[in-house]
């Protein structure tokens, strides 16, 4: 794509001028804009560029390790990779409010960013994969935005900084091919959208690494038989969810009282309005037994089938 190409281009030159000798600090998450972003400012300044990024323990099956091997190896960016894990499950202990959690872990983000920044100095700049429709979401497009609604990478309005956002024009399908022009592969590039609470708020009510773990590698399935039906780029979002329900079972003569593992999976334009995706039942028949058999305390797979609205497409 041309354009995208020459956007591509001057933008690099451009944040190259801006920043000169100064320092640039990134909050990473491994999602599409934050991503993109983050490769071209390296692109154009190298190691003045410092990102860091948070592993909250809530990413998907391998999520953490693949974003700290495309970046360091791929990219051979300077990437703090912060496993704070533990603080934030030791946060959510007890906790079943879907809107808690969401805030719980938004202020925990902050403040294992503000700490990690704090060990690196003074920094001049900090990066943002803010894109237009962000821009126009705020009423705005002369202020800079910290985006803080819906997205835990929000950042506190006290840190000060300098902001660098080189998307602020695009919307997402241009992202994509700015991505591309960078040489980010594919499968960081078309992302399914990734809620920025991560599976905290697919397991319905109390967080426990159990619940976790059967989420994971549950999603882990889904996403795995959804690519080889070669599904992946019509569905909008897939994933599973544990609605935190244990029913009866039998498996040889035994009965079971083992956990329901939901699976969600929607078309939609903007995630603003969704329906159920018509996923074929070979695929969802093949994706219920491997759950079942390779899951250990899982004897019972629903389909959701709801629109958005009335229903949401995430269950919390
Ligand atoms: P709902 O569930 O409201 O989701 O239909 C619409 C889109 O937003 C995502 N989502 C979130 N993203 N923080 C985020 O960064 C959140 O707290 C959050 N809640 C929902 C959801 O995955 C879908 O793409």
């Amino acid at each position: 794509d041309w354009d995208m190409h020459n956007f591509t281009e001057a933008s690099i030159k451009e944040i190259k001028e801006k920043v000169g000798d100064k320092t640039v600090l990134c909050a990473l998450s491994g999602g599409v804009d934050s991503s993109v972003a983050a490769v071209m400012v390296h692109e154009a300044i190298g190691d003045q560029l410092t990102c860091i990024f948070v592993d909250h323990g809530l990413l998907r099956k391998d999520e953490g390790d693949q974003v700290e091997k495309l970046f360091k190896e791929k990219f051979h960016m300077k990437l703090i990779r912060v496993n704070a894990q533990e603080r934030f499950l030791g946060k959510l202990k007890g906790v079943t409010d879907p809107e808690t959690k969401r805030k719980i872990i938004g202020e925990e983000f902050i403040r294992v960013f503000e700490e990690e920044s704090n060990k690196l100095g003074k920094m001049d700049y900090l990066v943002q994969g803010t894109v237009y429709p962000d821009v126009i979401e705020s009423g705005t497009d002369t202020a800079s935005v910290i985006k803080s609604h819906h997205n835990v990478g929000g950042l506190p309005e006290d840190i000060e900084f300098s902001l660098i956002e080189p998307l602020r024009q695009l919307f997402k399908d241009e992202v994509r091919k700015v991505g591309e022009e960078l040489g980010i592969p594919e499968e960081v590039v078309w992302r399914q959208p990734f809620p920025g609470p991560g599976l905290a708020i697919r397991v319905l009510g109390e967080i426990t690494e159990d619940k976790l773990h059967i989420v994971r590698e549950s999603d882990a399935i889904l996403r795995d038989e959804i690519r080889k039906a070669n599904l992946h780029r019509e569905i909008w979002q897939y994933f599973t969810a544990l609605p935190n329900i244990k029913s009866v079972g039998v498996m040889g003569d035994e009965r079971t009282y083992s956990h329901t593992v939901a699976l969600r999976a929607v078309t939609s334009s903007d995630g603003m309005t969704s329906d159920w995706a018509r996923i074929p039942y070979e695929v969802l028949e093949k994706i219920s037994n491997r759950i079942v058999n390779e899951v250990d305390n899982v004897n019972r797979i629903v389909y959701d089938i709801t629109s958005k609205p009335p229903s949401t497409i995430e269950w919390e």
